[in-house]
């Protein structure tokens, strides 16, 4: 709780995100009713703690739309809210106000990336700007990573991240995965972060798959409702084998992101 007249460290929000590296960076907090009078005094507050943050960002709404956006309002600091941010090695260009990116998901991504063998190909639906097929294909030895993902803004930092990490192996593809996924088959391995409606695609990354091949499919789900998932599947894409379902992040109340590894015939 703030008391009347708060020094500008102790106005600081207990949790927020900092995406970039230590020369730049920008916040994201969420400011409390109560506090919105006072925002630009967290702001300063963030600021004064952390050297590199550039801009100050406020939560203005939930994530929406294909894009999973949200509204980001400028608080303090620069426009220019582009950074490049650093995670496992890698460096990711990202502009929050324009395309989606949860640093919060970085240990899921090397758990991933330790799966692929040598050689493999893999393809990433839904890539937004690259983080996945960025940690593949630096932490891995894939042969060939492409990346779909419908939005512009997100397909522009996942070229200058390819650029970036001196990669040759990583292509972005912009567009619709039901359209551009039709381009590619015999790939091992399917990636499928969109966990709002991941499973509206198994049909298309069974396409893309060889036999044998793997998908990763990502939902939302309570623990009691994952076996109608795995049903789903089944009756989907029969003769498939659900390997595992693990828990990657909580996301509501009893609520959580979970990773389904799917073998195809
Ligand atoms: C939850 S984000 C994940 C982004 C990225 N894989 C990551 O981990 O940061 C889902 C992404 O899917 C993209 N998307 C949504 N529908 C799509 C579609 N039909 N085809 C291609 N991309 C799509 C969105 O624009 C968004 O960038």
């Amino acid at each position: 709780m703030l008391q009347k007249k708060p020094t500008k460290r102790r106005a600081i929000p207990s949790s927020f995100d900092v995406i970039g590296n230590k020369d730049r960076a920008v916040a994201i907090i969420e400011v409390p009713q109560p506090l919105q009078k006072r925002k630009k005094l967290l702001a300063d507050a963030v600021m004064l703690q952390h050297k590199n943050v550039v801009s100050v960002l406020e939560k203005a709404s939930p994530r929406f739309g294909t894009f999973r956006t949200r509204k980001l309002k400028i608080i303090k600091g620069s426009r220019n809210t582009e950074v490049v941010h650093v995670e496992s090695g890698c460096r990711f260009a990202v502009d929050p106000r324009n395309s989606y990116f949860s640093q919060r998901e970085g240990t899921e991504r090397m758990r991933v990336a330790s799966l692929v063998k040598e050689g493999e190909s893999v393809m990433v639906f839904f890539a937004g700007i690259g983080p996945f097929a960025i940690v593949i294909a630096k932490k891995a030895r894939p042969r060939a990573v492409v990346g779909v993902e419908i939005n512009p803004a997100a397909v522009k930092c996942f070229e200058k991240s390819i650029t970036l990490n001196k990669l040759d192996n990583v292509k972005a593809v912009l567009g619709d995965v039901h359209e551009k996924s039709r381009d590619y088959h015999g790939f091992d391995r399917v990636i499928m972060p969109l966990p709002e409606t991941s499973f509206d695609f198994i049909e298309d990354a069974k396409r893309v798959l060889r036999k044998g091949g793997v998908m990763h499919v990502y939902f939302f789900a309570r623990e009691d409702e994952v076996k109608m998932k795995k049903k789903f599947v089944a009756e989907k894409l029969p003769g498939s084998s659900v390997q595992g379902v693990s828990r990657v992040l909580p996301y509501g109340p009893r609520i959580w992101k979970w990773r389904m590894d799917v073998a195809t015939r």
